[in-house]
């Protein structure tokens, strides 16, 4: 949301936040336009939180290239959680519609998606930016452990990094979710069969896609001792 988006809204409130005011009838009108201003500043600071994080795993990535000639990473992705998907999950977890409860209640509204060329590349570029000083480590959830019962594999970190602004320096959560190419291609058709298609996958093509997760996990393992073998021989 930018400040002419706002301006329209202020222009003409009643059809722009009829859709707002529907899902949170216990705000008034000023109380919704006060918490829209909040919302340009803390669109703001997650913005700044993902540049940060992104420019911590660059700058990672490209020492990997000077000093070993080898890039961990195969690229990097990233998305800032819409106003309208944050609000719906405020009211799907029954929380009230504000920036203070977002940024207390969700973890997600900064995400950044690592997508590294071998599994150990995963585990190498999480524990370097973890360590850092600055970086504190909310929470990590390893589903290529522990796939999820669905077949997906990701390593996933909840990391809180600094963002240092006019007048203050502000805490941020950002989602970091780190996978493999292989990964991350199963996770995105997987993604796509879910939310695109509306029919409810039955047991059958679960099983399959279970199966092409499994033979996917298979390959990046195969994949990695090759790497292995042929940099011994270099
Ligand atoms: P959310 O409330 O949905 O964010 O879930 P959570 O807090 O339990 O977090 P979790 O670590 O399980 O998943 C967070 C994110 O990981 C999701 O928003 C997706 O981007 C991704 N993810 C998790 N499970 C799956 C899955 O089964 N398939 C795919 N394609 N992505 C998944
Ligand atoms: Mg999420």
């Amino acid at each position: 949301m930018n400040i002419n988006k706002i301006m329209k809204t202020i222009e003409n409130p009643p059809s722009e936040l009829e859709p707002v005011k529907q899902m949170f009838p216990e705000n008034t009108q000023q109380q919704i336009m006060e918490q829209m201003f909040r919302f340009i500043e803390f669109e703001h600071l997650y913005e700044s939180a993902i540049r940060e994080v992104k420019t911590k795993l660059e700058i990672l990535d490209s020492e990997f290239r000077t000093k070993f000639s080898y890039n961990p990473i195969h690229h990097i992705e990233d998305r800032l959680k819409s106003p309208q998907s944050i609000m719906e999950k405020l009211r799907r977890k029954g929380v009230p519609f504000n920036v203070d409860a977002a940024r207390a209640n969700l973890n997600d509204i900064a995400g950044v998606r690592v997508i590294c060329n071998y599994i150990e590349d995963i585990y190498t570029v999480a524990d370097l930016l973890t360590a850092q000083d600055d970086v504190n480590l909310v929470s990590r959830k390893d589903y290529i452990k522990e796939p999820k019962p669905n077949g997906y594999r990701s390593l996933h970190l909840v990391i809180e990094t600094p963002v240092y602004l006019s007048d203050k320096k502000e805490h941020v959560h950002v989602e970091v979710q780190i996978r493999t190419i292989a990964m991350d291609f199963w996770a995105s058709l997987e993604h796509e069969l879910k939310y695109k298609t509306d029919t409810e996958v039955s047991a059958d093509l679960a099983a399959q896609l279970r199966e092409c997760a499994e033979t996917i996990a298979a390959t990046d393992v195969k994949m990695q001792q090759i790497y292995k073998t042929l940099k011994e021989i270099n």
